[in-house]
């Protein structure tokens, strides 16, 4: 795997700030209704985790970083909140069947590689329950744009893609239907991030 993350470190980890897309998903969760259990993966420092906690949801957020569950871990003992953690390798390890209400993903999945992604995608369709609503954002390939000219590099020792709309459908559109999708700038304006809000068939 991606041994990059696993040396530690918390350099991408620097903002407890909850982007919008977070917030607007968790409006969108509100008007349908939706509660229960949410599995956020690739948690980072854990703030979308503890956000969707402070939020009523039962979270779990995982990541396969050390340093990043010990920070996460840490947060939410300073804020005294009820979110969970734990260290998982959502490639290399099995999700709990049929568990979770929501599942989320800011900014997982864009840095793994392809051959992963089955093994991904057959951890997410094991746990989430029929009817639940997956979350996913990732780079863009519209990035370009903004005169990143690669489809995927390894920045800072991690491998990094841009992901095309169809490329997700081509990916998840078989299991999921797609709700919504739109872009928006990272908040340093930096990256193109595309937003799906899809629902288990
Ligand atoms: C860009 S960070 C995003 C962190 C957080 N979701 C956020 O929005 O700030 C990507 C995270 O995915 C984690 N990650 C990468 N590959 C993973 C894997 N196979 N299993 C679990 N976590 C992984 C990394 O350790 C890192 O914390």
């Amino acid at each position: 795997m991606e041994k990059s993350w696993k040396r530690g470190g918390t350099g991408g980890y620097r903002t407890f700030e909850v982007d919008d897309s977070v917030i607007k998903f968790n409006q969108f969760l509100k008007e349908k209704k939706v509660k229960g259990k949410l599995l956020d993966i690739g948690c980072g420092n854990g703030k979308n985790t503890l956000y969707f906690s402070k939020n009523g949801f039962d979270v779990l957020g995982i990541d396969f970083t050390l340093s990043a569950i010990k920070i996460s871990k840490d947060y939410a003992k300073k804020e005294n909140s009820k979110a969970k953690f734990k260290v998982v390798d959502i490639v290399e390890d099995e999700l709990k069947e049929d568990n979770y209400d929501i599942i989320i993903d800011c900014g997982c999945l864009h840095h793994l590689r392809k051959q992963y992604w089955n093994k991904y995608r057959r951890n997410i369709l094991r746990s989430l329950k029929s009817g639940g609503y997956y979350y996913l954002h990732a780079f863009s390939d519209n990035n370009y744009k903004l005169g990143h000219n690669k489809q995927y590099r390894l920045r800072k020792g991690h491998y990094t893609n841009f992901l095309s709309e169809k490329e997700i459908k081509t990916a998840f559109g078989k299991y999921f239907k797609i709700i919504k999708t739109y872009e928006f700038l990272t908040p340093n304006k930096r990256f193109i991030v595309r937003a799906y809000y899809m629902k288990r068939d």
